[in-house]
């Protein structure tokens, strides 16, 4: 069987529950197996940005992607619009940071490397940035998301900004794709207030 079916024939048995819980996509996560032959036919590298986007499964209700990692450049730190859902590590190791909006500053609160095939769960209100640790064995992950991400958050440095849902986590070069931003750190549903967005609603989870 090819290696995206591998992936994807449980992810569309997922997506055909109205909201996929997230104990049976972590139990999914855990349970794929790829050999390195497989990884790199799957590996999508964009050496211009953090990491190299493969959709696997676009669904309303999940969305599947393979990131291929650039060695030596980390991705800003995000949230995932709302949705949950699991990152397994398929190839290295991971730096993951996790976060939080603490006096209008982002502050970190939990850094560790990933061990071997680990997979890591999120809630909706994750703010988290991860970078490829291992320069000899570049970092690939495959990532589970609920529901349809309609707009998700970025930090840089001086910045909070609202993009596309279909973007990476990085300032978009396209224009069209940040849909607003605000200068220092806000969190989602003030950014939301602040610029009047509109967004759906978080999908309901286990
Ligand atoms: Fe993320």
């Amino acid at each position: 069987m090819e290696p995206t079916a591998r992936i994807i024939d449980p992810c569309r048995a997922l997506a055909a529950h109205q909201a996929p819980s997230l104990s049976a996509i972590l139990e999914v996560a855990g349970q794929v197996e790829l050999s390195g032959t497989d990884l790199d036919a799957l590996a999508l590298p964009d050496h211009d940005q953090p990491y190299g986007r493969r959709v696997l499964l676009a669904d309303p209700r999940l969305e599947v992607m393979i990131a291929t990692w650039t060695p030596g450049i980390t991705c800003a730190p995000h949230d995932h619009g709302g949705s949950v859902g699991g990152v397994r590590v398929l190839r290295g190791r991971a730096r993951h940071r996790i976060y939080t909006i603490r006096d209008g500053e982002l502050v970190l609160c939990r850094e560790h490397i990933t061990s071997p095939g680990e997979v890591l769960s999120f809630g909706p209100n994750l703010i988290h940035s991860m970078s490829s640790e291992d320069p000899d064995t570049p970092l690939m992950t495959l990532h589970f998301y609920t529901g349809a991400i309609e707009m998700m958050l970025v930090y840089t440095e001086s910045e909070t900004l609202a993009v596309d849902g279909s973007c990476g986590a990085w300032v978009p070069e396209d224009p069209a794709d940040i849909l607003g931003r605000v200068s220092g750190v806000l969190a989602r549903d003030d950014l939301v207030s602040r610029l009047g967005l509109h967004t759906a609603a978080s999908p309901a989870v286990d």
